[in-house]
């Protein structure tokens, strides 16, 4: 395989890439990140693949950053390196995410799953930002994404405590949109991805690009780019199919196109 750290394959229209460290429990060093960044802009690119899944083992989805390749490194290491600048290319990724999480996904690793779109909980998933215990505090995005995702008191409470939450927490809070049984979880996660790849490529991506924006800008300005990208849309021979085949009563075939 062309991947050290990973695993990639595609399931018809679902690209699945797999972290693959057992040994440290997908610990994300910087050949992992580079990894995972370069695979996923493949499938971003590869008109074949309508969504991507992210996961890791049964066990943990990743413990986070690796602690061992930063422990010994300065301020001006990391600040000449821009360490972590390179998941803003994972961020900026326009085919849909769905990080598929069972076991640990903690510092790092909660935000890698919070940088996808969806996420989605096997029953065992255990969420964290144990960082403080570290001496440190979340640097790849954790403070700014766990707040917008559960809100500020639990936020507060999961960076300052470093505690756990559970999947079905985490599901009451809306950092997971689903909470699946252990048995076949990855199967199911896949078969959310299956579903939204059923779809037209160019308009997923488009109805992505309209969620995020909600994160960037006001409601005016971003109701106003909803409304452009939607108008957009009918510029998609998908659009033109897909009320044809409503009208006809027949199911639609997405071309991508
Ligand atoms: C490097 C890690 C690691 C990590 C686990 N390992 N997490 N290595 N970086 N984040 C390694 C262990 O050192 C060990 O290697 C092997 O994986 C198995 O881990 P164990 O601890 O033996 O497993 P277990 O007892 O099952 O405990 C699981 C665990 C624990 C509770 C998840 O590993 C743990 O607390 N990990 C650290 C979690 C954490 O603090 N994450 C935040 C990281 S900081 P050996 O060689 O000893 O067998 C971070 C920063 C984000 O993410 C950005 C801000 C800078």
């Amino acid at each position: 395989s062309e991947y050290e750290n990973i695993l990639t394959e595609t399931r018809e229209r679902v690209g699945i890439i797999t972290l693959n460290r057992p040994k440290a429990l997908n610990a994300l060093n910087e050949a992992t990140m580079r990894e995972v960044v370069r695979a996923a802009r493949a499938f971003d690119a590869d008109p074949g693949v309508g969504a991507v899944v992210l996961t890791g083992s049964e066990k943990a989805f990743a413990a986070g950053a690796d602690i061992k390749e930063m422990a010994d490194k300065s301020s001006m290491d990391m600040y000449l390196a821009d360490w972590f600048a390179e998941w803003e290319q994972f961020t900026r990724l326009r085919i849909p995410v769905v990080a598929a999480v069972s076991g640990h996904a903690l510092g790092g690793g909660c935000e890698l799953a919070m940088m996808c779109d969806i996420v989605v909980a096997s029953e065992t998933a255990r969420f964290g930002q144990p960082e403080i215990n570290l001496g440190i505090f979340p640097g790849m995005g954790g403070s700014q994404r766990l707040t917008r995702a559960v809100g500020k008191s639990k936020a507060m409470d999961m960076i300052l405590t470093g505690r756990t939450m559970t999947a079905e927490e985490a599901e009451r809070a809306g950092l997971v949109s689903r909470v699946l049984p252990a048995e076949g979880f990855l199967d199911e996660a896949v078969a959310i991805a299956a579903t939204i790849a059923s779809k037209s490529k160019p308009v997923a991506m488009m109805a992505k690009e309209a969620v995020n924006a909600a994160f960037e800008m006001g409601l005016g300005q971003g109701v106003l780019f909803e409304r452009r990208l939607f108008h957009s849309a009918f510029a998609t021979k998908d659009q033109k199919e897909g009320m044809a085949a409503f009208v006809a009563k027949r199911d639609p075939e997405f071309t991508g196109e």
